[in-house]
């Protein structure tokens, strides 16, 4: 299996899933794709001697464009696994069907609650006691697909939106690698990370 390893940002999910698959899947990763030109992720995947290529949506008119460059440097890369890493462009229902069974995300919430932006802050806010992060199937609908793996964690009093983000981040780096692993073997039992105080 050949995986797109899709960012906007630091990357460290893709860090963490490439660093997993090298482990003893030589060089599954085999091209990681931002949207973002200066994006950290990529002097990261550079690092780790894993393609990079940069598709800026800035750079075309529209999504479906946009998209269509995305599929290019995929296909070229005959790419059969996406796995969405701190990518923060929303997909078409076009492109989602075309990649329907065949495109994961991390989504920083015990999904279905606080689909979109702004999790911890919301988890804090409603003054949940748990939160955590998911890995989910992506479908035409944000952040709604199936889930195949979810870490939870315990709320802090003193959690701030950035504390609580902190002590996710970690969490999704176990989870993440966790979850494709079980995907690429074919087995979907839900991967469970009880990181609870
Ligand atoms: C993380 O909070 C992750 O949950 C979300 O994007 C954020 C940054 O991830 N998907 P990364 O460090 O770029 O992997």
């Amino acid at each position: 299996t050949r995986v797109a390893l899709l960012i906007s940002g630091g990357g460290s999910n893709m860090v963490a899933l490439a660093r997993d698959m090298t482990g003893d899947h030589p060089g599954r990763a085999k091209l990681v794709l931002s949207n973002v030109p200066q994006a950290g992720g990529l002097l990261k995947a550079s690092a780790l001697r894993i393609p990079t290529a940069v598709v800026d949506h800035r750079d075309h008119d529209g999504r479906l464009p946009f998209e269509a460059a995305i599929n290019a440097e995929l296909d070229s890369a005959r790419i059969d696994l996406i796995c969405l890493a701190g990518f923060m462009r929303i997909l078409t229902p076009e492109f989602t069907h075309r990649w329907a069974g065949r495109i994961l995300n991390i989504h920083p919430s015990l999904l279905p609650k606080y689909k979109g932006l702004h999790t911890h802050r919301r988890a804090i806010e409603a003054g949940d006691t748990e939160h955590g992060a998911s890995v989910h199937m992506v479908t035409g609908d944000l952040d709604d697909g199936p889930v195949l793996g979810q870490a939870v964690l315990s709320v802090r009093a003193d959690d701030t939106p950035a504390t609580l983000a902190e002590r996710v981040l970690p969490l999704e780096h176990r989870l993440y690698p966790a979850v494709l692993r079980r995907f690429l073997a074919g087995d979907t039992t839900p991967v469970t990370i009880d990181a609870r105080d």
